[in-house]
């Protein structure tokens, strides 16, 4: 089997791909023909070497987060052969830029019926973490008023049609030739954040910043009463901002920081929401196994509504 592997970790690193033999899988896991994936965030910081917890040194390391694919074989009394699974290795493990992968049966789950591998391939990641974002970090409740920041991105693509799903009144930060977008996935206003300011009445029951640009401190007098403020990172890409969300965390208790984890019952309860035809992510552009170097080089220049996908086989 084929898989795009990365031998340094640095600027500009590129993958290769390389043949290895088929993996072995051992109790409770499944080895999965995995036909799609996406580009995050998350992984070109392991590409550059970035990441805090992801060493790749000297050695080849096969990274990526979201698979999508059929079950080959089995050794879970969860799945048998021929299941279509989606779903995510744990952020700091990847391993999913490869033709055939081995999946611990915590980390998936059948796929959603009514979107095809490479739609369903792209969600896994985004949609956990704002689906762990709204409702288990934000408590969002039903009809409540939020602000997503980075409202037409990955994740926050995702926040908006799940906020919709408790019928929440969306206000959401995005540039403005994404206006349409932001509209189009049920934003109720739109606010384009490098022209105009959030109205200086607004108040939010929840800050959800998917963008993962901003800390409590810059957002605190948009938060109702019992506002709650939840960040994909903080203000990180600045030594003050830095600091200022290192304070935040410790001080503020209305600070709250989501952390992805891989969980099935999350995933089975994107699936139902998916089939509802409540969530679906647009792909801005779809990459082979052996371009995801321009697919890595398209997230890091940014500026693309929706997700980045990766066709590992194109499947009918
Ligand atoms: N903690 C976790 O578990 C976790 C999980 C997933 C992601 N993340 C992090 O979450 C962040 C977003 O991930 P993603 O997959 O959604 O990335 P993405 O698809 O690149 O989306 C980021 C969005 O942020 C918007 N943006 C940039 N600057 C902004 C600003 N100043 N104000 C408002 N919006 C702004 C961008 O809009 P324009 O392109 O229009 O500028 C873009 O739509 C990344 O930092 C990622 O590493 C963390």
């Amino acid at each position: 089997m084929k898989a795009a592997v990365l031998e340094k970790t640095g600027v500009s690193p590129k993958f290769k791909i390389k043949e290895f033999s088929r993996p072995v899988i051992r109790n409770g896991q499944l080895l999965v023909k995995n036909y799609a994936s996406s580009v995050n965030p998350i992984d070109v910081l392991v590409r550059q070497g970035k990441a805090l917890l992801a060493v790749v040194g000297a050695s080849s390391q096969i990274i990526g987060c979201d698979f999508c694919g059929k079950v080959i074989a089995s050794r879970s009394r969860l799945f048998k052969e021929g299941d279509d699974v989606y779903g995510m290795f744990p952020i700091v493990k990847g391993g999913a830029y490869a033709e055939e992968i081995v999946i611990n049966e915590d980390m998936a789950a059948l796929k959603p019926d009514n979107l095809s591998y490479l739609e369903a391939g792209v969600i896994p990641l985004v949609g956990l973490t704002a689906y762990q974002g709204l409702f288990k970090v934000g408590r969002l409740q039903r009809g409540e008023n939020i602000l997503i920041t980075g409202c037409t991105g990955g994740v926050g693509s995702a926040a908006v049609q799940l906020a919709k799903t408790v019928d929440a009144h969306i206000s959401g930060l995005c540039r403005e030739e994404h206006r349409p977008y932001a509209k189009e996935l049920g934003c109720d206003v739109v606010i384009d954040y490098q022209q105009q300011k959030i109205p200086s009445g607004a108040q939010f029951d929840l800050i959800f910043d998917a963008a993962g640009k901003y800390t409590y401190s810059n957002l605190q007098h948009h938060l109702t009463e019992h506002g709650i403020f939840v960040t994909t990172r903080g203000e990180t890409n600045n030594l003050k901002g830095f600091v200022k969300t290192t304070v935040d965390m410790v001080f503020e208790n209305r600070m709250k920081f989501v952390m992805v984890k891989p969980n099935v019952e999350d995933l089975l309860n994107l699936k139902h929401i998916i089939e509802g035809d409540a969530l679906k992510i647009k792909i801005a552009k779809t990459f082979l196994l052996d371009q995801l170097t321009e697919a890595h080089e398209m997230m890091e220049k940014g500026g693309f509504a929706g997700k980045i996908g990766v066709e590992i086989e194109a499947v009918g």
